[in-house]
């Protein structure tokens, strides 16, 4: 069975101060999510990762990006050893917004996950299509792709670990989000790929939906089969949202 997760991305979001109000007001959230067997977390900026492990330790919080290097010459870019540092151990790899401003490919996506990997930590891989290629009904070829290439070279016992966003491009921040039936049909299919590459494995694998999930839409996607969470970016940056969002999905 499968434990449900709700994961907030917050992007470039929220100061310190605010990220501790948030943090505070999410105590309570914490103890619902486990009382009802849910993963709850955000990813906030990295200036602020450590306010949240401060003023709440029961979230779970995420990185939204790491280098796959342990160190160098990599000016702006953040190490594993850092966040292992101040205990963080998920980090959101291959966001789309990444993908298109900062060149991020499968292939380094693919460093990255390995080399958390090798941590014990666990990466949150995101895929998905642009609007052109949803168009020209293109979305399995690229989510093919980039599972195929992300997961390389990564054995079953790790892969088991691995966390998967789909994100339709077209869906994130558009308001447009894509039907639940769009989103399981392409969910079940990455749970096929990964199946024929590691079996019954596949089972375990987290598989969530991302791309404008608001409190109202939450529980279409979490009663298919294959969608077991949501990646939220602007509904998990209030906390009256988050809330909501919980409480549709228990
Ligand atoms: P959104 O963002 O919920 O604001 O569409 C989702 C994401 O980018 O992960």
């Amino acid at each position: 069975m499968r434990k449900k997760l709700l994961l907030g991305n917050w992007k470039m979001n929220k100061t310190r101060e605010e990220t501790k109000v948030f943090a505070l007001g999410s105590l309570a959230l914490s103890a619902l999510a486990e009382l009802h067997g849910i993963d709850i977390g955000v990813a906030p900026a990295y200036l602020s990762l450590p306010v949240v492990k401060k003023y709440n330790p029961n979230l779970l919080v995420a990185s939204q990006n790491v280098h796959y290097q342990p160190s160098g010459a990599y000016t702006g870019e953040i190490s594993i050893a850092m966040l292992k540092e101040i205990n963080i151990t998920w980090a959101i790899i291959g966001h789309s917004e990444r993908r298109t401003y900062d060149n991020e490919t499968s292939e380094r996506c693919n460093l990255k996950i390995k080399a958390l990997l090798a941590n014990e930590m666990t990466p949150v891989y995101c895929v998905g299509e642009t609007l052109a290629q949803f168009e020209k009904n293109e979305t399995k070829k690229v989510i093919k792709e980039q599972i195929s290439a992300g997961f390389s070279e990564i054995s079953s016992e790790n892969a088991a670990k691995v966390v998967v966003a789909y994100e339709p491009v077209w869906s994130i921040g558009t308001g447009r989000n894509a039907s639940s039936e769009i989103a399981q049909d392409v969910c079940s299919y990455i749970r096929g790929l990964l199946r024929e590459k590691y079996g019954e494995v596949a089972e375990q694998i987290r598989i969530l939906y991302g791309g404008s999930v608001k409190p109202e839409n939450i529980k279409t996607y979490l009663s298919t089969a294959d969608i077991d969470g949501a990646l939220v970016g602007g509904a998990s940056l209030s906390i009256e949202s988050f809330k909501e969002l919980i409480n549709n999905m228990i």
